[in-house]
């Protein structure tokens, strides 16, 4: 199994020692990034992760960020996505089985490493329950969406990183 992941400057030591672990159980880990501490965006590799799930380079995604607000938000808005902000193993178990979620998202700076790498494990592992009503209630919530040229564009965010270099964010 493929597993995209991806999350800002402020938590990318959590990031790699996730990777390793679901490396070290087995799976194949593609990291969109960011991959050092220099300021930079979180929109930027929500956008990544929830692409690479929807073009099928992946099969799951995970979305770190300093509290998961801002990048959980961020790859929902990717058209076929479906991620679960959680801190806890039954809300990450509930997204999978009942929303069929393909992404998972963490605030690195609030839970910690080991525990978001069980809960990810537990995701994973999760099984959806495909009955008529889940069914109708994930495609309902899809008409919600609705996609974008504007989102093809690679420099979509370079507004962003502009205001980090002229220091106009602060963490
Ligand atoms: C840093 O950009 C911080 O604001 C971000 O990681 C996150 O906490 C947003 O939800």
């Amino acid at each position: 199994m493929k597993i995209a992941i991806g999350c800002d400057h402020i938590v990318t030591d959590t990031k790699m020692a996730v990777s390793d672990f679901l490396k070290a159980k087995g799976y194949e880990v593609i990291d969109v990034g960011t991959y050092d501490f220099t300021r930079t965006h979180y929109p930027i590799f929500g956008k990544k992760v929830g692409e690479a799930v929807t073009n099928g380079e992946a099969d799951l995604g995970v979305c770190l960020c300093g509290t998961g607000v801002g990048i959980n938000n961020a790859v929902n808005k990717v058209p076929g996505i479906r991620s679960a902000l959680v801190r806890d193993m039954t809300s990450a178990i509930y997204a999978k089985e009942q929303l069929n979620a393909n992404v998972i998202g963490f605030g690195a700076r609030i839970t910690g490493e080991f525990l978001i790498c069980d809960i990810i494990e537990a995701f994973i592992k999760a099984e959806y329950r495909e009955t008529e009503e889940n069914k109708k209630l994930i495609a309902k919530i899809a008409h919600v969406e609705a996609a974008s040229e504007q989102q093809a564009d690679p420099h979509f965010f370079d507004e962003f990183i502009e205001k980090w270099n002229r220091g106009e964010y602060h963490d």
